[in-house]
């Protein structure tokens, strides 16, 4: 099972091996990482391979315990009363039902009167509901959520009652060679494989990461932003009759792809244009070779021997 998993998700080997130890195990889970680290990929990776369905639901300020667990149309119990015919079925209750994994994302944003409804159910494996009567879960039922460490606008911390019902995985980044990988295997209009190809892919991947450490950013981009400086320039070099990895191209590239998803620390006085463009050139720069050690540097110091088997000393 691990090993179809492993075949839709690039790298992660560890996660998918949590994951589905986890979920075997019977426990709820929550994965903890920035934007675009593939915490949906796996997790629809993983459903499709235990055979069992994923009902997603996004986690906002709007969803409450009624649209999460489901409530009765007003109109038909005008008509016909509290029938189990008019009550309509939330994704709480349909997941419990059909023994499906239910996604909520961005559980950091979800509404605490909703969080204690799934402290509830991770507790006591039902739910009561009023005039509906008690809803046992599945036996596959489990709750994965998913949050972003980052995130800080409207959202709040979670309560340990949800960490102490709850198994944690971290995705944090991974590393370049998987994500030119993710780039390569997410290409649209454009084929990997081709010289130009190539060092696209590792250039709009150099240049997303590097997003992520530059002094002035406070939250870099995702791997999405890589993907998009790809296709863009894949389309923006048809339309400049110019090749796939001309410079220029790749710079507006980046520009378009990677500007609006940075975001800058509060007070500094640069344009995410500027840095993403110093970025684009460092990344460049480093593609050069670099000028040969002047000659004399590589003559042992006088008075020295040269260090066994010709290796050079590192404290030297
Ligand atoms: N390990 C991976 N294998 C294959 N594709 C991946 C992987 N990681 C990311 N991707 C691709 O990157 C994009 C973002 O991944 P995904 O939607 O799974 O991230 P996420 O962690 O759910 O992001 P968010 O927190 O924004 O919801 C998708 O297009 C996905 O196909
Ligand atoms: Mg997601």
């Amino acid at each position: 099972m691990v090993e179809t998993v492993s075949a839709a998700v690039v790298g992660r080997r560890r996660e998918v091996e949590l994951v589905a130890a986890a979920v075997g195990a019977g426990r709820h889970l929550l994965l903890e990482g920035p934007p675009g680290t593939g915490k949906t990929t796996l997790l629809r990776a993983l459903a499709a391979a235990l055979d069992v369905p994923l009902v997603t639901v996004e986690g906002n300020a709007e969803l409450t315990p009624a649209r999460l667990a489901g409530q009765f149309d007003p109109a038909r119990v005008l008509a016909e009363g509290y029938t189990s015919d008019a009550f309509l079925a939330g994704p709480l209750t349909e997941a419990m039902r059909d023994g499906a994994l239910l996604y909520v994302e961005e559980l950091n944003r979800v509404p605490e009167e909703t969080v204690n409804l799934l402290i509830g159910v991770m507790s006591e494996g039902e739910l009561h509901l009023p005039r509906v009567g008690r809803i046992a879960a599945a036996e596959e039922f489990r709750i994965v959520a998913a949050m972003n460490p980052y995130d800080t606008v409207g959202t709040s911390r979670l309560s340990s009652a949800v960490y102490d019902r709850i198994c944690r995985v971290a995705m944090g980044y991974q590393d370049e060679r998987d994500e030119r990988l993710i780039v390569e295997s997410r290409a649209q209009g454009w084929s990997a494989g081709s010289e130009a190809a190539g060092r696209t892919v590792a250039r709009a991947v150099a240049v997303t990461r590097a997003t992520r450490t530059h002094r002035d950013v406070r939250m870099g981009s995702s791997v999405r932003g890589a993907m998009d400086l790809c296709d863009v320039a894949a389309r923006l070099c048809g339309l400049r009759a110019r090749p796939l990895d001309d410079s220029g191209v790749g710079l507006d590239a980046a520009l378009m792809a990677l500007t609006g998803r940075i975001r800058l620390h509060e007070g500094g006085d640069r344009t995410p244009e500027a840095i993403v463009r110093e970025l684009w050139e460092e990344v460049l720069a480093a593609e050069q070779p670099s000028p040969d050690p002047p000659a004399d540097s590589l003559v042992p110091a006088a008075g020295k021997a040269p260090a066994p088997g010709g290796a050079t000393n590192p404290a030297d």
